[in-house]
């Protein structure tokens, strides 16, 4: 069996200050979080020069859309205990301090020590909307390793959870996803010269 996995948005500084917002699947493994980013990665680079994170809880489906279709100007705030930001939309964040990695060519291990955690609002249940727009941003990170009829077909029975259940955040977000399938798709098209 898998292990289970939790999709959350981990923000990190570079060693000149300059803060990063990537959406990752997380695992949460003997009280620490585990962290799998893929090798190159800017998230990974921060860690190693800071030895910090911030893992932050979001439901507002715009930042994993946003993050993978370019947009990733999402307001933060300082952490409260070590160098770094969280997201300003976080229901909650934990700040997290690099206790063990395990490198690999492809896909390193990051163990991340739990150091403190603020809980911000409240969560308000599982929105289905929401849960489409995090599969729809998995996909459009994917473009280039997946065939135009899995994409179509997938984003068609996402669209359902859409139409009868999304908010105005949602809508906003499916609408970058498929504006970049559809960018994809033209770009594919291009006839070389
Ligand atoms: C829901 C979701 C989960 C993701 N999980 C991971 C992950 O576990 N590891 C990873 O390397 N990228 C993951 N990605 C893709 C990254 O967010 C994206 O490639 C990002 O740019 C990571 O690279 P960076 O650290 O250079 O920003 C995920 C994307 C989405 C939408």
């Amino acid at each position: 069996m898998n292990d289970q996995i939790f999709e959350a948005v981990v923000t990190t500084v570079s060693a000149e200050g300059a803060s990063h917002v990537a959406p990752m699947g997380v695992r949460y493994q003997a009280g620490q979080v585990v962290l799998m980013p893929f090798k190159p990665s800017t998230t990974l680079a921060n860690i190693l020069a800071t030895g910090h994170a911030v893992l932050n809880i979001v439901v507002d489906g715009r930042v994993f859309a946003g993050c993978v279709t370019g947009r990733r100007a999402w307001p933060t705030l300082p952490a409260e205990t070590i160098p770094g930001v969280r997201l300003a939309a976080a229901l909650s964040h934990v700040e997290l301090r690099l206790a063990e990695q395990v490198d690999d060519p492809q896909r390193p291990v990051l163990r991340m020590q739990r150091v403190h955690e603020v809980v911000h609002a409240v969560f308000p249940g599982l929105n289905r909307a929401q849960a489409a727009v995090v599969e729809g941003a998995v996909l459009v990170s994917r473009l280039h390793m997946l065939s135009a009829q899995k994409v179509d077909a997938e984003m068609a029975y996402l669209q359902i959870a859409i139409d009868k259940t999304a908010g105005a955040g949602e809508h906003e977000a499916w609408g970058w996803l498929r504006e970049a399938v559809a960018a994809h798709r033209a770009k594919a098209a291009e006839v070389p010269r």
